[in-house]
């Protein structure tokens, strides 16, 4: 039988970009994701990919990243397409509307999204709802900002690990957004400094302390990634997301999309997140987990961003382009590579192309 989503890909492509992904999430809050699968998604994981990270066990390495299920609609449809976790959000404390449609652009030529979305969502009354409904199978993430409007920042980040705490397998602050003004800014040393301090407490309170990580962006001067790095080792953060969409636009793009404001993320993305990841990963000396994320649309690509640095991987612009056999695809690949470079696990593969001879790592 062909696959759903081939079928309807041709539709979907015709459609606003905005328009386009709304119904797909709607099919799979109808439980269409099932259509959309092919036998590989339902086949179980491969041993190889199995992990233990923050005392949590991921079959797989593969998740979805933020600002796809931003409102946890459909967290345990996307984990039956094969993910090995997911993430919601970006959730802030109280409901927005976003930035004016149209906001989302499909970059056809260059398999890449700009989106100025602007953290449209629910708020966090209506994800804490969603997510005390869901049933615990599953690795879920829930991913934090705050309001466009709100200008004591670590309050609405605070009242977020307070509520989602309990629900979230681990947090995700994320200060990367290029479409919020004024966030990315909390990525600078003093500002992240007094920000994650409160954060960090305020997850202690909790008494459940579920892993809190940081999401970074591409555009980092090297002055301020040293500084990421240096507080995140100081304050004991969990981890890293590298990274969130750039606003800067490469050379050679072909769509006149392009030309759109707001953050890129797909293909031409990949290079310059990777890079970023390979420095956090140098930076922080293979002490922190990172989640690398930008422009991964094959195996080989998830395969790159282990050996620079990641633990784990995620994706979603990709998602788009080649719909869901995409994940188990990656899956295999990523178990293959593996094998064939005589790694027993994924640990053994991270950050190998750092090292001269990454072949010797291990002999
Ligand atoms: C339409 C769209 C919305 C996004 N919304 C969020 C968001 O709300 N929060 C967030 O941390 N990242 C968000 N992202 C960024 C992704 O999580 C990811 O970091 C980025 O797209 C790079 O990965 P990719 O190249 O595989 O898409 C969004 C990306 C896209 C394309």
């Amino acid at each position: 039988m062909p696959n759903f989503y081939a079928l309807i890909r041709p539709v979907l492509r015709r459609l606003p970009a905005e328009a386009a992904r709304d119904l797909t999430l709607r099919a799979l809050e109808l439980g269409l994701g099932r259509l959309m699968i092919d036998g590989a998604s339902q086949e179980p994981d491969s041993r190889i990919l199995a992990q233990r990270l923050w005392g949590l066990d991921f079959a797989n390495p593969v998740g979805l990243a933020a600002g796809y299920d931003k409102d946890a609609r459909i967290p345990g449809a996307m984990l039956r397409l094969g993910f090995g976790f997911v993430e919601i959000g970006t959730v802030t404390l109280r409901p927005q509307a976003g930035n004016p449609k149209p906001r989302l652009f499909r970059l056809e030529e260059d398999e890449a999204i700009v989106n100025r979305m602007g953290f449209n969502n629910d708020g966090l009354d209506a994800a804490v709802e969603r997510l005390s409904r869901r049933s615990r199978t599953g690795i879920v993430g829930v991913n934090l900002g705050k309001n466009r409007d709100t200008i004591d920042a670590a309050a609405d980040y605070i009242e977020g690990i307070r509520c989602t705490a309990k629900f979230a397998d681990y947090l995700v602050v994320n200060i990367s957004s290029p479409n919020t003004p004024g966030l990315r800014d909390l990525q600078r040393r003093a500002n992240l400094e007094a920000l994650l301090r409160p954060l960090i407490a305020a997850r202690e309170e909790t008494g459940r302390r579920p892993p809190l990580l940081v999401k970074i962006a591409p555009d980092l001067t090297t002055a301020e990634q040293e500084d990421i790095a240096s507080v995140v080792l100081d304050l004991e953060v969990d981890g890293l997301v590298v990274s969130n969409t750039t606003v800067d636009r490469a050379p050679g793009l072909l769509s006149p999309n392009a030309k759109e404001a707001g953050g890129l993320s797909g293909r031409p993305l990949f290079a310059a997140s990777t890079a970023l990841l390979a420095a956090m990963f140098r930076l922080t000396r293979g002490r922190v987990p990172l989640v690398g994320v930008g422009g991964i649309a094959s195996a080989s690509d998830a395969y790159a961003k282990i050996r620079a640095g990641a633990s784990l991987v995620q994706l979603y612009t990709a998602l788009v382009f080649a719909g869901p056999p995409l994940v188990s695809q990656i899956k295999k690949g990523i178990a293959d590579s593996l094998t064939a470079d005589g790694f027993m696990s994924i640990a053994e593969a991270v950050g190998t192309s750092l090292h001269k001879a990454p072949a010797q790592a291990n002999s």
